[in-house]
């Protein structure tokens, strides 16, 4: 679940840290290409899940996401809730009851309310009361827990219903939740459990990411010769497959990558060579992260075209395998294909139709980019070529979807964002899509489908999101299109020859 606030957060994405060798070379893998017990991958789907089940009932929702200023940007202070609450009946206090629970966590009581009830369990002298009232906003999620217990039914206004986002890059400083299931200090099968020299290095890493703050330089770490033992070793063996199975895009970046951001074996890139490479090429840029980030706050750093990563490596007895994102992963998985501008805009594209949008959305949303950041597949003249990061940075699984084992499928976001995931075997099922460019325009379909009640568009002049919730946001940004479209009208006016053709 989530960690505590304050806690940075991570490069959510985990999804596949799997670089497992198909000769079953130090790797976790049984006979079937199953993960050892106890070894299974964490991913964003199953993340999400886990917000889900955590929040499915209406008195359970984090602190951060409820109430009007929800979007105000600020998920500090105090907050607005309207709340329809069934106090029980047959019991008498039934509603006293819950306001001692107002009273306990210092709830001021702006506004009240009540008609007879629809929900009640006991149909005869039900009341339902509608409260709006101000809290802490660190005290909503125990509040509606708590009010639960003494009535019969609590519900959030759905028009309050409006989930914090981030509006400003710098908001990302606050999308720091992590997963910290998989890490060596809790996870009992990471190689680096009993390693405390290694848990000492990685907490050293790692609290260099908590301590980052947007605009702050990149860390740099001094890797030591042991850990580029490592990555020697997982790079070899990586990119002797690359030319054969990796997509056109990944191996062009990957030779751009090595010959201006110290791409080779005997080196590990820091993020901020690569960080400026990546702004220079598609606009994405790098963050440092403390490992597993929540599905919510990765994908709503992509929004912004900002890519959180890790920056320890996985414990050198494992070099083909780390239960959790490494360097390894994110650098030879994800930084090749977001140098790529098409891949670069349909990551961008899953991250903004991730913003304010309910759990059940992010879990769909979590499943798309599980099934095509990392484990996509893609035609390329008449051949079937891998571009998710999962499939790259696996030697194992790389090997696997472009056999002749798996089923491949074309994507369609509607059937791939309810496609059961993998996480003990490699995949049984792939999607395949014809094009980024295809993928964009199918994911672009499919997000304008998510129920939430406001569009949103980002400005790169101020990187920022805009919300477009009303008539007069919706003309401010096209206003602003407008002027970038007489620009380019102009620039076009210049090429005579282009008259007529547009
Ligand atoms: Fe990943």
């Amino acid at each position: 679940m989530k960690a505590e606030a304050g806690v940075p957060q991570s490069p959510g994405v985990q999804s596949q840290t799997i670089n497992d060798d198909a000769q079953g070379k130090q790797e976790p893998r049984g006979p079937q290409g199953e993960l050892h017990p106890g070894t299974r991958r964490q991913s964003l789907i199953e993340d999400a899940r886990r917000e889900k089940a955590s929040t499915s009932s209406s008195a359970a929702e984090e602190p951060r996401s409820w109430g009007t200023p929800a979007c105000d940007g600020d998920p500090e202070g105090s907050t607005h809730l309207s709340l329809h609450i069934t106090p029980r009946v047959g019991k008498k206090g039934g509603l006293s009851r819950a306001f001692k629970v107002f009273e306990a966590y210092g709830v001021r009581i702006l506004n009240i309310e009540s008609r007879p009830s629809k929900r009640s369990k006991n149909q005869v002298n039900g009341l339902e009361v509608f409260l709006r009232c101000e809290l802490h906003r660190s005290d909503v999620s125990i509040l509606l827990n708590s009010l639960k217990k003494v009535t019969d039914d609590v519900q959030i206004r759905r028009d309050e219903k409006v989930l914090w986002f981030p509006k400003k890059i710098w908001d990302l400083d606050q999308c720091n939740h992590l997963i910290s299931n998989f890490e060596p200090d809790l996870d009992n099968n990471h190689p680096g459990f009993t390693d405390l020299e290694y848990r000492k290095r990685r907490a050293f890493i790692t609290k260099m990411a908590y301590e980052y703050r947007h605009g702050n330089p990149l860390p740099k770490v001094d890797y030591t010769a042991e850990e580029i033992t490592t990555w020697r070793e997982v790079y070899r063996k990586l990119s002797s497959l690359y030319p054969t199975h990796a997509c056109r895009q990944y191996l062009d970046a990957f030779y751009q990558l090595e010959k201006c951001c110290g791409y080779r074996e005997d080196s590990i890139p820091q993020l901020e060579v690569v960080s400026r490479f990546l702004k220079e090429c598609s606009g994405f840029q790098l963050r440092p992260a403390a490992g597993l980030l929540s599905a919510r706050d990765f994908l709503a750093s992509l929004a912004f075209r900002v890519f959180q990563t890790t920056q320890y490596i996985r414990h050198p007895s494992s070099p083909m395998h780390s239960p959790e994102p490494d360097c390894c992963h994110e650098l030879l998985g994800h930084i090749p294909m977001l140098v790529d501008k098409e891949f670069a805009q349909f990551s961008q594209e899953i991250g903004l139709a991730s913003l304010g949008v309910s759990d059940h959305d992010i879990e769909k949303l979590a499943t798309l980019y599980w099934f095509t950041v990392e484990f996509g597949l893609c035609k390329q003249n008449g051949t079937i070529k891998a571009y998710g990061a999962g499939l790259l940075s696996s030697y194992g699984e790389l090997m696997h979807a472009l056999s002749n084992k798996p089923q491949l499928k074309p994507f369609d976001p509607e059937e791939t964002a309810i496609q059961p995931y993998q996480d003990q075997m490699f995949q049984p099922i792939y999607f395949v899509s014809e094009s980024f460019e295809e993928a964009k325009i199918k994911l672009r379909e499919y997000a304008v489908r998510i129920k939430r009640p406001f569009s949103v568009s980002y400005d790169p002049y101020t990187s920022s999101i805009q919300v477009l919730d009303s008539p007069r946001a919706i003309k401010g940004a096209l206003l602003q299109m407008k002027e970038h479209l007489i620009s380019l009208c102009d620039a076009l006016g210049s090429y005579p020859e282009c008259n007529g053709n547009t």
